[in-house]
């Protein structure tokens, strides 16, 4: 499963990519408020530094609007994908913007049904927003997992991207519900890195290693 971070926060994206685990990156208006300055500058840095899909998202609700913000995004970088919203102008966007040969991510994905129609308008990113519908009390994963057996099943030219992700345990369950690619903010990829008994083990080891180390040498000391 690929990783691509949650985020619009150059510092966020430079640690996936240290860490050797960025394969791409996801922002939305509300990640882009977050970090301010020109969004267009801030995806073009974005882009530099992420090996793969960096997804910028539309604002325009009407489908000129759309095409307008989503030929604009495609002119910054090579590796940018357009997102945009679920909706019956959405679904329009996307189709010609597929035709335009420019990528896009349909986002706002709540239902299998919205997530087949996506990829048959031509969307080559589904997003279903796993987060969002366990906060009304749903099982966002259901999603997830309808959506990738449909994808496999149709053998369709879209890959699943678990959006919305809050904690850990949603990586593991988008993994193991076939998802292609999980969405991550930072705060999720750090907790996925630490492990109480880890952190304790290294701990461990580092105190008996520098205990064996002292001991050695007051013994060199004593003899001679
Ligand atoms: C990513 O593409 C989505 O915009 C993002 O994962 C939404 O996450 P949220 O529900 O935590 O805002």
């Amino acid at each position: 499963m690929k990783i691509f971070m949650d985020t619009a926060a150059i510092d966020d994206i430079r640690t996936a990519a240290r860490w050797g685990v960025l394969d791409g990156v996801t922002t939305n208006p509300t990640l882009f408020a977050k970090v301010g300055g020109s969004y267009d500058d801030v995806l073009r840095e974005i882009c530099a530094i992420t090996p793969g899909p960096v997804s910028a998202e539309v604002v325009a609700a009407d489908v000129d609007g759309m095409l307008r913000e989503g030929r604009h995004f495609a002119t910054l970088a090579p590796n940018i994908v357009v997102k945009i919203p679920m909706s019956e102008e959405g679904l329009e966007a996307i189709a010609k913007l597929k035709a335009d040969g420019i990528k896009t991510n349909c986002t706002l994905i709540f239902s299998a049904n919205q997530g087949l129609l996506a990829a048959k308008a031509g969307a080559s990113l589904l997003s279903p927003f796993v987060g969002r519908l366990d906060d009304i009390n749903e099982d966002g994963m259901i999603v997830v997992r309808e959506l990738v057996a449909i994808v496999d099943t149709y053998d369709l030219d879209a890959e699943v991207l678990a959006a919305s992700i809050r904690h850990p345990r949603h990586v593991t369950e988008a993994a193991l519900a076939g998802a292609h690619i999980a969405t991550l903010p930072i705060k999720v990829l750090t907790q996925m890195v630490h492990h109480p008994l880890t952190d304790s083990g290294i701990e461990t080891f580092r105190h008996d290693w520098e205990a064996a180390q002292a001991g050695a040498k007051a013994k060199a000391k004593a003899k001679g």
